[in-house]
């Protein structure tokens, strides 16, 4: 029997922020910890999600590996024999996926996604298809290869659901072809989480922190300079009740604060809230903030210094024969259903 798959990727268009770290690597690198031996841990670099959004193509084939390379800082450990580390892009399965299950995929269903809505109109005199078509293509990063448990911020969340969607027509037209992802209430309960997590805009905390975001003073850059990143903290939109407690309705500056600060001490949140509660002089818990973060900064940087382009690429392309291999049975399954292949 093969071991349930866990399964997440981080798009490499722009310098990843503490947002993907803490809500999409570092969920990844516990449940490689916990859970080694029992669970396939795939983690992959979404190069073709992107550009589905203009960016500077000079810079992404550089920056695919450097994300990689975050994926090993934050703690992923390659010498486990069932954690695949690989690039979308070098297994064509996922274009070949994307374009049958778009076939399954109605264009009303598309047009409802959120963040399809948003980006949209940031940029619209320049929609493209592919903005359009993008969750159709993470459905097929999943589907491929079994996944069960994807680890995802909440702003993912409705692209599982569509995956999820399209899976279950799919499999009703075609008989039993795609495993089914958990629904993300599973999901979370699996990471041990209530909610999904939303790392906020640090100066419009009502927002989550975007690394595509143009303000640099609303975002952490795990390649932020320690100090440079310590003056962001202290410069963080708050509020002015004049009190700290942990209300994401009232105080969500603060509350964002108060979050980021357990996650990067390894605390529980209940411990830091009973640390800082009630208290009054926001300049000394920002510096609290600042200093935590400023030295998670340090060791992450110092971490990802030791790691060579040659330990990553060995790494890849070791995974990406063997992710091919799963991803092409899947393609075949999928191929046949529809009637491209014989059936056996
Ligand atoms: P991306 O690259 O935008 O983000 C990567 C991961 O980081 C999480 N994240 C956050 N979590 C908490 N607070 C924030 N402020 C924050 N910002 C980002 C995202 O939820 C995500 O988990 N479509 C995906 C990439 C993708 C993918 C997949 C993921 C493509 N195919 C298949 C899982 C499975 C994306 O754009 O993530």
């Amino acid at each position: 029997m093969s071991k349930p798959v866990i399964l997440t990727g981080i798009r490499s268009n722009e310098e990843p922020t503490l947002g993907n770290y803490l809500g999409g690597m570092l969920p990844m690198v516990a449940l490689q910890r916990e859970h080694a031996g029992e669970y396939q841990i795939n983690m992959f670099v979404p190069d073709l999600h992107s550009f589905t959004t203009p960016i500077d193509h000079a810079s992404l084939y550089r920056n695919s590996l450097t994300n990689l390379k975050y994926f090993i800082a934050a703690g992923l450990d390659l010498s486990n024999p069932d954690t695949f580390l690989y690039r979308q892009s070098y297994i064509p399965a996922h274009s070949e996926l994307t374009w049958i299950l778009d076939c399954f995929t109605y264009v009303g269903e598309m047009s409802r996604m959120t963040q399809f809505k948003e980006k949209s109109s940031e940029h619209n005199e320049s929609v493209t298809m592919g903005l359009f078509n993008y969750p159709v293509l993470m459905a097929a990063d999943i589907l491929l290869y079994n996944a069960k448990y994807v680890p995802v911020g909440e702003d993912q969340f409705q692209h599982l659901e569509i995956t999820r969607d399209i899976a279950t027509r799919f499999n009703n037209k075609f008989g039993d072809i795609f495993t089914i992802p958990e629904a993300t209430k599973q999901q979370m309960s699996f990471i041990q989480r209530d909610n999904g997590l939303r790392i906020r805009s640090l100066t419009d905390p009502t927002k989550k922190m975007s690394k595509s975001s143009t303000d640099e003073k609303s975002k952490i850059l795990l390649a932020d300079d320690p100090e440079v990143a310590r003056k962001k903290i202290m410069s963080a939109t708050t509020d002015s009740l004049g009190e700290i407690n942990f209300n994401w309705e009232t105080q969500p500056g603060i509350t964002s604060l108060l979050q980021i600060l357990a996650l990067l001490g390894g605390r529980s949140q209940e411990e830091v809230n009973a640390e800082w509660v009630g208290h009054t002089q926001y300049g000394d818990f920002k510096k609290a903030v600042a200093d935590e973060v400023a030295r998670f900064l340090t060791d992450f940087q110092a971490r990802l210094a030791t790691i060579t382009d040659e330990i990553l690429l060995a790494k890849l392309e070791q995974s990406e024969r063997d992710m091919a291999i799963t991803a092409n049975e899947t393609l075949l399954r999928a191929q046949r259903a529809v009637g491209l292949r014989p059936t056996v």
